[in-house]
């Protein structure tokens, strides 16, 4: 973060970090630079350092120094989607004959990474409940590189405690990967807690609107961050300036968006422990979820994600699914509009099989910020 912007408060960096006026025109908001190569003023005379904008674009390095500013952080670089920053950090850390150790619960393509893709380079897992900090030491072998926590994690919401995994991480001379997805950095502060990298599906939460795909790297350290620059700029997944441009834009309203959502899903989630076709509900909010705690510890509020099992297996979980009507079925999570999903079909179908397998009657809801009312008379009409 540059310290222009370190003594701001958040919701005030949201709006500000990387957001400069133009200095060509004055307009408020960065301008979309849709461009992909730069006039030199003679050879190697760069304006402003641009020459090519898979390098580097304007409309990109807002988006990035907002990230950075927002996570704490040094150095912010924004992808094409999560899994293109996912691959990007596993392939500037790892060599072949490394080994990593990943949470036994996350999100289905990251898991597919490490298992279909990283595996094949030579570098092998070991899958650790990561709520359990004594499962973690015994994961980590002296081939170990990196640890990668989700907290809250994809699909059953568990709660890692940040602080005590990166301890276990610095004694093991390890880096500690954090995916802040699900809590976004309002809610959760990873670097602040001893993580090296945080990870975003910027699809999610930053964009907030379902309506732009995008990933992001944030680091407090700067050696790491040039190296993580040079692989993005080497292997070329960037995010590309209308993107960058959108979640920029919706970042602005992070703040608000995320207060809404906590409070939207706290409700809903009171609501469904109540029910009697609920047999469990998976909310870090609640004080009976194991990892209330330590939620409470190191998050704001317990954000929007609600997972929850229902009477009737299977055919009984994918049945609630379609009857919502408010509740938008579909894949993804974090924007304005509720959506609600079957996991063991949908987003989570690659880990069918593995240690990572998710029950069969759970239901996922991603909490919008629709009136409350409306969105609990359309859960509890789906729920029959
Ligand atoms: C927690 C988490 N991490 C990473 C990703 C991957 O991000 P993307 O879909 O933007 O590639 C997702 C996508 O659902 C996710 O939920």
């Amino acid at each position: 973060m540059s310290d222009q912007h370190s003594h701001q408060s958040f919701e005030t960096r949201a709006i500000h970090a990387g957001n400069t006026a133009d200095p060509l025109t004055g307009a408020v908001v960065p301008p979309i630079y849709q461009v992909s190569t730069y006039k030199q003023d003679g050879v190697g005379g760069l304006r402003g350092g641009y020459e090519y904008s898979r390098s580097a674009n304007p409309t990109r390095t807002a988006l990035e120094e907002n990230l950075a500013a927002l996570e704490g952080g040094r150095r912010g670089l924004a992808f094409a989607s999560g899994l293109a920053a996912e691959d990007c950090l596993l392939r500037t850390l790892l060599v072949p004959g490394d080994h990593v150790v990943i949470p036994n619960d996350a999100y289905g393509g990251t898991f597919r990474l490490f298992a279909k893709v990283v595996q094949r380079w030579g570098v092998d897992f070991s899958v650790a409940n990561t709520s359990d900090i004594e499962s973690v030491r015994g994961a980590v072998n002296d081939r170990t590189k990196l640890i990668w926590v989700e907290t809250p994690s994809n699909p059953l919401l568990g709660i890692t405690d940040i602080e005590a995994v990166a301890g276990v991480a610095r004694q093991a001379g390890v880096k500690l990967v954090v995916d802040n997805t699900f809590a976004s950095p309002y809610l959760q502060q990873p670097l602040a807690l001893g993580a090296d990298v945080v990870v975003h599906s910027l699809t999610k939460y930053m964009g907030g609107h379902s309506d732009v795909v995008g990933g992001a790297l944030v680091t407090a350290d700067e050696a790491l961050g040039e190296e993580l620059a040079y692989h993005q700029n080497a292997m070329g997944a960037v995010a590309g300036p209308f993107d960058s441009w959108i979640v920029l834009r919706g970042i602005k309203t992070l703040a608000v968006r995320m207060d809404r959502h906590s409070e939207n899903a706290t409700k809903i989630a009171e609501m469904l422990t109540q029910h009697p076709k609920v047999t469990q509900v998976l909310y870090p909010g609640l004080p009976e979820h194991p990892g209330h705690e330590i939620a409470a510890k190191q998050m704001r509020s317990f954000g929007g994600m609600i997972s929850f099992r229902v009477q009737g297996g299977e055919e009984a979980a994918v049945e609630v699914c379609n009857r919502a009507q408010l509740f938008t079925l579909g894949e993804s999570l974090g924007g304005v509009e509720s959506l609600i999903e079957h996991p063991g079909r949908m987003t989570h179908a690659s880990v069918a099989g593995s240690a990572l397998e998710v029950p069969a009657d759970l239901v996922r809801i991603s909490v919008g910020i629709e009136n409350v009312d409306d969105l609990l008379a359309d859960l509890r009409q789906a729920l029959g």
